[in-house]
C-alpha cells in the first residue's frame, strides 16, 4: 500500500446510469478501509474545476446501493474540453489535497480523465454509461439494468400489439451505438433490428420480415431501432402505407436511464469501483477499470482509448432466425 495517498475524489460524469450509486459507495467505503479520506465531487467535471465538493464517509453512502441515477449528480463541462479547463481542474485537486482521483463515466469522460492523468493527477475511470459502448470493456454499469427497463416495456407494447396485430417500432438509447437495441432484440423477441453499424435497405430488412411473419401467422411485429437510426415515426407510416399492416412508433427515451440498479449492475459497480481505490492506494493512475473475459481488470487510459470492441453483429440475423 502506497502511505502516500491520504485523499482521493470522486465524480460521476457524462448521462447518469443505474449503478453508479453503488460504484459511488464501493470507492468510499474501499478507501475507509485503508484509511483514505474521500472528497465527494459534485456535477462531474464542473464540481471539480469549481471546487464543488465536501467529504465522504463510510455513513454518507448509507442506503444508497438501491438507488438509481447519481448522488453525486452529474453534468457535461464544455470548459474541460480544452487543457486550461484540465489544469484549472488538476489546480483545484491540489488546493484540496487529493492525490488521486475515481472517474465514473463514459468514453467522453474518460477523455478529461485521461488529460487530467496528463498534467499529473493520478485518475482511475470506471466504465459508467447504459450504452455499452466503452471500447476496452465488455460491460459497462448501467447496461443491464437498461436492458431489463427496456425489456418491461417491450413486453408491454407486444401485449397491445398482439391485440390489435400491429407493427410496433420501438426506439431504444445508446447514442451511436447498437448494444442496446440489439440485446434488446434478442431479448424480446424482435422481427427486425436496426443498429447504426449496420447498413440495411428498407425493403429488404424491414418491409419483407413484416410481410412474411404476417402471413406465417403472426400477430405482431416488433422492430427495434437504435437512436443512431432514429425516424421511427416516420418509419411507422411508410411501414403501414406500405404494407397495410397498422404500425405504431414508440420512442422509449429517458424511462431507460432511471430505475433501481439490477444485482449485475450492483455486483459489477462494486468491485469495479473497489478496484478503483485499490489502485489509487498502491500508487498506480492512467488506468480504466474494465471487463475482459468476464474478469474485472484494468488496462492503461490512453491505451484503452484506442482499444476496439466489435458488435455482436450476429445477432441481428439470430434474431431473423428465432423470431419465425
Ligand atoms: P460520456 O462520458 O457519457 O461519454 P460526454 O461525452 O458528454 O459523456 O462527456 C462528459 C464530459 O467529459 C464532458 O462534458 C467533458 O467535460 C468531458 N469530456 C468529453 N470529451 C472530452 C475530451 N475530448 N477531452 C476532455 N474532456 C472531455
Ligand atoms: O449516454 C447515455 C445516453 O442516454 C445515450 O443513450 C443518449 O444518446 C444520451 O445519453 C442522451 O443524452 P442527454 O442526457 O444529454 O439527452
Amino acid at each position: 500500500m502506497n502511505s502516500k495517498v491520504k485523499k482521493i475524489g470522486v465524480l460521476t460524469s457524462g448521462g447518469d446510469s443505474p449503478g453508479m450509486n453503488p460504484a459511488i459507495r464501493a470507492v468510499v467505503r474501499t478507501a475507509a478501509y485503508h484509511g483514505i479520506k474521500v472528497m465527494g465531487i459534485k456535477k462531474g467535471y464542473n464540481g471539480l474545476i469549481n471546487g464543488n465538493m465536501e467529504e465522504m464517509d463510510a455513513r454518507s453512502v448509507s442506503d444508497t446501493l438501491q438507488k438509481g441515477g447519481t448522488i453525486l449528480q452529474t453534468d457535461r463541462c464544455l470548459e474541460f474540453k480544452e487543457m486550461a479547463g484540465v489544469k484549472k481542474g488538476y489546480e483545484i485537486a491540489k488546493v484540496f489535497g487529493l492525490d488521486g482521483l475515481v472517474v465514473i463515466g463514459g468514453d467522453g469522460s474518460f477523455r478529461g480523465a485521461k488529460d487530467l492523468c496528463s498534467v499529473g493527477l493520478p485518475t482511475v475511470a470506471v466504465p459508467g454509461t447504459i450504452d455499452n459502448d466503452i471500447d476496452c470493456s465488455e460491460y459497462t454499469i448501467g447496461f443491464d439494468t437498461t436492458l431489463n427497463t427496456v425489456k418491461d416495456a417491450i413486453d408491454k407494447i407486444r401485449d397491445t400489439a398482439t391485440s390489435h396485430e400491429r407493427c410496433s417500432i420501438v426506439e431504444v438509447m445508446g447514442r451511436n451505438a447498437g448494444y442496446i437495441a440489439i440485446h434488446a432484440g434478442i431479448a424480446c423477441g424482435a422481427e427486425v433490428i436496426l443498429v447504426p453499424e449496420h447498413p440495411f435497405d428498407f425493403d429488404e430488412d424491414v418491409l419483407r420480415p413484416i410481410l412474411e411473419s404476417k402471413s406465417r401467422g403472426k400477430k405482431h411485429s416488433i422492430i427495434i431501432v437504435a437512436e443512431g437510426i432514429g425516424g421511427v415515426t416516420e418509419m411507422a407510416k411508410e411501414i403501414e402505407e406500405k404494407t397495410g399492416i397498422e404500425s405504431r412508433a414508440t420512442i422509449l427515451g429517458y424511462v431507460q436511464r432511471g430505475g433501481s440498479p439490477t444485482v449485475r449492475d450492483r455486483v459489477v459497480a462494486s468491485m469495479m469501483g473497489a478496484m478503483a481505490v485499490e489502485l489509487l492506494a498502491a500508487g498506480k493512475g492512467n488506468r480504466i477499470i474494465c471487463m475482459r473475459d468476464n474478469k474485472i481488470t484494468d488496462v492503461d487510459i490512453e491505451e484503452g482509448l484506442n482499444m476496439k470492441k466489435e458488435l455482436p453483429i450476429e445477432l441481428v440475423d439470430l434474431a431473423k432466425k428465432l423470431s419465425t
